[in-house]
Formats: C-alpha cells, sequence, structure tokens
C-alpha cells in the first residue's frame, strides 16, 4: 500500500533535482569540464594584454568578460548541459580567482557589470536555496499527512 505513494511523492524531488543540477540525461559533465578551459585559455590571452593594472576596472576589459561568459554558456549548452551549473559556476569562481583576487571589492567598479552577468550569478543559488528549502518543508508537511 505505501511504495506507490511514496514514489508519488518521491517524483516531484526528481525532477526539481534534474533541473536544479543539471543531472540531466543528456549533460555530459565530462565533455563540459575538456571545454570550459577552451574559454579559460581564450580569456586568460586576452587579459595578457590588459594591463595588470587595469585588470581591477572591469570596464577596460568588460567585452573579453562578456565573450568569456558566453563561451561557457555555448559550451555547457553543446554537451547537453544547464548553464549556469554548479561546475560551471566553480569553474568561472577559479577564473575570478585567477584574475581578480587582488581586486578590493570596491562598489565604485563592480557596480557596473551588466546585470545579465549578475543576475544569474546572484539569482540561481537564491532560487535553488529557496526551492530546495520549500521542497523540504513541503515534504516534511506530505509525510505528516501521510501518517
Ligand atoms: C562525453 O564527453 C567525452 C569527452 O568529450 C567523450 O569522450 C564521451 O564519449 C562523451 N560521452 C557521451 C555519453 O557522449
Ligand atoms: C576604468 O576604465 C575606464 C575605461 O577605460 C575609464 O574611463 C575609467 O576612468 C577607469 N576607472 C578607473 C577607476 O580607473
Ligand atoms: C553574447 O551573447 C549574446 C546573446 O547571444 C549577444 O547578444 C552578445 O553580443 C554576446 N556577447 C559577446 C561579447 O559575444
Ligand atoms: C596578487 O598579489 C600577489 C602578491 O603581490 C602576486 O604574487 C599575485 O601574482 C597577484 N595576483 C594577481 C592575479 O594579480
Amino acid at each position: 500500500m505505501e511504495s506507490p505513494v511514496r514514489q508519488l511523492y518521491l517524483l516531484p524531488l526528481l525532477l526539481l533535482l534534474c533541473d536544479a543540477c543539471a543531472q540531466v540525461y543528456g549533460c555530459n559533465e565530462t565533455g563540459m569540464l575538456e571545454r570550459l578551459p577552451r574559454c579559460g585559455r581564450t580569456f586568460a590571452d586576452r587579459m595578457q594584454r590588459v594591463d595588470v593594472w587595469k585588470w581591477c576596472n572591469l570596464s577596460e576589459f568588460v567585452v573579453y568578460y562578456e565573450s568569456f561568459t558566453n563561451c561557457t554558456e555555448l559550451e555547457t549548452n553543446i554537451v547537453g548541459c544547464y548553464w549556469p551549473n554548479p561546475l560551471a559556476q566553480s569553474f568561472i569562481t577559479d577564473i575570478h580567482r585567477q584574475f581578480f583576487s587582488n581586486c578590493t571589492v570596491d562598489r565604485t567598479h563592480w557596480e557596473d557589470p551588466p546585470d545579465e552577468i549578475l543576475i544569474p550569478l546572484i539569482a540561481v543559488p537564491v532560487v535553488l536555496t529557496v526551492a530546495m528549502a520549500g521542497l523540504v518543508v513541503w515534504r516534511s508537511k506530505r509525510t505528516e499527512q501521510l501518517l
């Protein structure tokens, strides 16, 4: 009697996990990890031509940064994964660490990046957190009702 019900309320959980974590069929993480460094190399090559003291001024290289972001999105989609996803995000974070670790968090420089870059970076973890928290509450309520 119990197991069909259990499967029923596990289904939304599975769907959400698929959606959220890019663990979908067809997402080739190996392929993604092979492809993303190409974006990183292109970005690094271009940054080498920017004076180091300008590395913290985003407006000096925003075009490179945007095309780097585009590149990660493109390559991620080619291997069938959603963008952004945790793996791609940690790759992008590594690039940030490599180039911007010495930049002080000066709002006058960093308020500039276009929203299409900032919003996903901020919104995705927030949405995931809220979604997961909601799911936990929902599941525990369901469990209560079933008991
Ligand atoms: C995933 O990507 C790797 C590296 O490109 C490739 O060798 C492998 O065949 C791919 N796997 C699938 C299931 O497509
Ligand atoms: C950042 O770069 C832009 C474009 O070259 C320049 O106009 C601006 O003055 C720079 N800002 C700082 C704080 O150096
Ligand atoms: C990134 O992609 C968007 C949409 O595909 C495009 O409008 C934009 O010009 C691209 N930016 C760069 C720097 O390639
Ligand atoms: C940051 O500063 C350290 C120490 O001055 C230096 O060795 C390193 O190359 C710098 N990194 C970047 C990305 O500028």
